[in-house]
């Protein structure tokens, strides 16, 4: 489905990531671990097509399709969905306005309801606007935004971060649900523990370069990994 192979990208002058390759197929979770500053949010920054940092080798595709030269709204339309890291969302605008500005009643897009559903505490909070809500909160916005685009993969930034357990919790079961409806995810993580929870498979940066890859599995039981790419003793 998704497809990475050999992407290099800056800013200005400065390479950011090296000579990247990964794929995300139907049904499977890969979650992109690393260090801060490793270059984890520069890469799905890339896939989404943001300019910056502006790709300089190499060639994403969706089923076969090259994404090259496509902007961002072009790539979401491809049924690419993206959960930024730091949740952007508008500070005026209702929980719900934020959920009806993306009810495209798209071919297996989530609905407003099916969103309440799965978050209740948003249900709760509709009319909230944006600037009112807790972390976890506007992350189960951002989430819920995402899924109400269909999308087929979702590259997801950090999706955990600042969230109280139970809301984590939440999030990885919504994770395996999707996981199970055939969705393609790519799960960037701090939260080691969280990542292997629910992934598949494993790639870790260090300074814009793979470094490991591999079975999540196999990662937790490998010591000298955690400690020399994730400082995990
Ligand atoms: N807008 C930017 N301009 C210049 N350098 C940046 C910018 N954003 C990130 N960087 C640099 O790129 C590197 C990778 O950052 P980032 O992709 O955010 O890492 P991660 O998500 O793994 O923490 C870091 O050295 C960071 O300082
Ligand atoms: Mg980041």
């Amino acid at each position: 489905m998704l497809e990475i192979v050999e992407l290099c990208a800056a800013y200005g002058e400065a390479q950011v990531l090296d000579r990247v390759s990964m794929r995300v197929a139907e049904g499977e979770i890969v979650a992109l671990l690393g260090r801060n500053g490793m270059g984890k949010t520069s890469l799905v920054r890339s896939v989404m097509g943001l300019g910056s940092p502006r790709m300089t080798g190499g060639r994403v595709s969706m089923d076969g399709a090259d994404l090259a030269g496509l902007r961002s709204h072009q790539i979401a339309a491809r049924r690419i969905g993206y959960v930024p890291q730091g949740r952007r969302l508008f500070a005026s605008l209702t929980v719900l306005e934020h959920l009806q500005m993306l009810d495209r009643k798209r071919d297996g897009a989530w609905t407003i309801p099916r969103v309440f559903d799965a978050f209740p505490r948003l249900a709760e909070r509709q009319s909230h606007r944006g600037n009112q809500l807790s972390g976890g909160e506007r992350q189960m916005l951002a989430i819920g935004r995402a899924l109400m685009t269909g999308p087929r993969v979702l590259l997801m930034d950090e999706p955990t971060e600042g969230l109280a357990p139970v809301t984590v919790s939440l999030v990885e079961d919504i994770l395996v649900t999707l996981r199970k409806e055939g969705l393609g995810i790519l799960l960037v993580e701090q939260n080691l523990y969280s990542a292997l929870a629910v992934a598949d498979r494993v790639v870790i940066f260090e300074t814009g370069r793979v470094v490991w890859e591999g079975d999540a599995k196999m990662l937790s039981a490998d010591q000298e990994t955690l400690q020399r790419y994730l400082g995990i003793h």
